[in-house]
């Protein structure tokens, strides 16, 4: 970590301060960096951290901020992220994913800063898994394609990149739930619910992707890289772990095809993420889902 906090620090600014990454990256990011957030309609207020209401998709606004701050470094995680609205929003989902992205890549080699944009694993169509960074992109539904439109403005339009492809849970700062915490509660309340086990995923800890895009910062690593759990298992699965590692009751969960439900968008079925690349390239340890998770148990209290 260095001599950062007796000397002036770089200043980092991260969009989505408000979600689930964005909130993370922030608190994870402050000890090395002066950190900037941006949110919209959620507003949060984190310690230590200047965080700036702006709607991303006002260009102008935009600008005039990233100019003021002059960032060294621009986390992107501001996103349109809930699938199935952006299949039935098409035109708001490539404004917010791909187009304010776009206009983000300008500005950041505009003044020369690094830009790290967070894309996902909804790039693949989910038929062969254990995607590679070479792999053939080919999304099946809005938001891959806004997303996947979203690295190659990034790609075009700024030179200084790193972009992330990811699938995330973690504890969230504000009332919204992740995917692990949905599970969690309805766990904790005793209810009973379907883990699709036909559905396969890589998924990392916020926390343990955080640390990973602070090496990245401090070590200027550029490229497209997969950050992902080194764990694949379906979403049962992953529900069946959470129980184990919180200690709760397992048979609340019922294994059943995703195809029984009538998703407005189409779900990739098998999304898992190969991370060889990335494990060779970082120093920071990626965890597997069970150290992960137990982490994020015991994380829960400083929510
Ligand atoms: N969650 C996952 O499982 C997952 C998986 C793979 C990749 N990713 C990617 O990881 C990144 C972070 O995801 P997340 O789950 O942390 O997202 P999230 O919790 O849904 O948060 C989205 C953030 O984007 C902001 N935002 C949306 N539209 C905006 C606009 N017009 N102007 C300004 N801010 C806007 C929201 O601000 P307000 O709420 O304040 O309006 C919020 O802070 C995204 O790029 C996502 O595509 C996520």
């Amino acid at each position: 970590m260095g001599f950062n906090h007796l000397q002036h620090k770089e200043k980092v600014l991260i969009t989505g301060g408000s979600g689930l990454l964005g909130s993370n990256l922030s608190i994870i990011f402050k000890e090395d960096f002066k950190v900037y957030f941006t949110f919209n309609n959620n507003f949060i207020n984190l310690k230590d951290c200047e965080g700036v209401k702006v709607d991303l998709t006002n260009f102008e606004e935009t600008k005039k901020l990233i100019l003021k701050i002059n960032p060294k470094i621009i986390v992107h995680c501001a996103a349109l992220t809930n699938v199935d609205y952006c299949e039935e929003n098409p035109n708001e989902a490539q404004a917010i994913n791909s187009e304010l992205t776009k206009n983000i890549a300008k500005i950041s080699n505009e003044i020369n800063s690094k830009l790290i944009y967070i894309s996902t694993d909804a790039i693949f169509d989910g038929l062969k898994g254990n995607y590679l960074e070479e792999d053939k992109t080919s999304p099946i539904n809005i938001y891959g394609e806004t997303k996947l439109n979203g690295e190659k403005y990034v790609k075009e339009y700024c030179k200084n990149y790193l972009i992330l492809r990811t699938n995330i849970y973690g504890w969230n700062a504000l009332s919204k739930y992740s995917l692990a915490e949905w599970m969690l509660d309805k766990l904790e309340k005793n209810e009973g619910f379907c883990g699709f086990n036909d559905i396969l995923f890589t998924p990392i800890s916020v926390n343990n992707l955080g640390r990973i895009i602070l090496e990245s910062s401090k070590r200027d690593i550029k490229g497209l890289y997969n950050i992902a759990g080194p764990t694949k298992c379906s979403k049962f699965e992953f529900a069946n772990l959470i129980a184990e590692v919180f200690n709760l009751n397992k048979k609340l969960i019922k294994s059943v095809s995703s195809d029984v439900i009538n998703f407005k968008a189409k779900r990739s079925k098998n999304m898992c993420l190969n991370i060889e690349k990335a494990k060779k390239k970082f120093n920071t340890p990626i965890l597997n889902l069970k150290e992960c998770l137990d982490e994020f148990k015991s994380l829960r209290n400083f929510k």
